[in-house]
């Protein structure tokens, strides 16, 4: 069945969600971080994206995939048949998790607690949206919207029940892609990516 429609105006709901995010202390990763990367897109999208966390270059535009994943992220959707401007995108950790090395700010892995205390901002994002299809890049997304640990391998290729009434999808990140160091098998890998891209993208439509 359905979801019950939502009260109020969508826009409003999500642009207060969002200021509230933008002064969020629910873990630690607000001390280190430039800003609360919030997800962005239309909000009827049919279509979400979940993200692990934003890299360097999010945290300091404070938006989501820009940087290199996200220049890959680009190039696979259209490649797929998938509009950008019609899909929201957003990640499971609004903050950049990284550690410093002089002048470098290395990525590193959200653990679990921080997952699920930013649990909060996605679960109201994917209600506010109720969108048709959920996306989940890799395993903290993964993580993120089914509430528990899976694996990629496992469980990419075919379509999940959410409580929340949309069909859920796990995939890899596009992180993955840019570091798979052998060429035959990035080529490969990529093209498994996108395939599944254009599967989740026929579905939305
Ligand atoms: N990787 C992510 O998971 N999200 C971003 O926004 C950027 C890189």
């Amino acid at each position: 069945p359905a979801p019950p429609a939502r009260p109020g105006n969508a826009a409003t709901a999500w642009a207060a969600l969002r200021e509230e995010a933008m002064g969020c202390t629910r873990c630690p990763l607000y001390l280190d971080a430039t800003q609360t990367v919030f997800g962005e897109g239309p909000l009827d999208a049919p279509l979400v994206f979940i993200g692990e966390q934003p890299g360097d270059q999010e945290d300091l535009a404070g938006r989501p995939f820009v940087g290199p994943a996200g220049q890959l992220f680009d190039r696979a959707l259209e490649e797929a048949g998938i509009d950008r401007g019609r899909a929201y995108v957003t990640n499971a950790v609004k903050h950049f998790k990284h550690e410093r090395r002089g002048k470098r700010r290395i990525h590193q892995t959200p653990e679990t607690p921080e997952i699920n205390a930013c649990r909060w901002w996605l679960t109201q994002e994917i209600d506010l949206l109720r969108p048709r299809l959920v996306v989940a890049l890799g395993a903290t997304a993964a993580r993120a919207l089914l509430g528990k640990a899976v694996t990629i391998g496992k469980t990419r290729g075919s379509p999940i029940a959410l409580e929340s009434g949309a069909e859920g999808w796990v995939t890899v990140h596009p992180s993955f892609l840019l570091r798979l160091p052998d060429p035959a098998r990035k080529a490969e890998e990529r093209a498994r990516f996108v395939e599944e891209l254009r599967t989740i993208g026929e579905r939305a439509k």
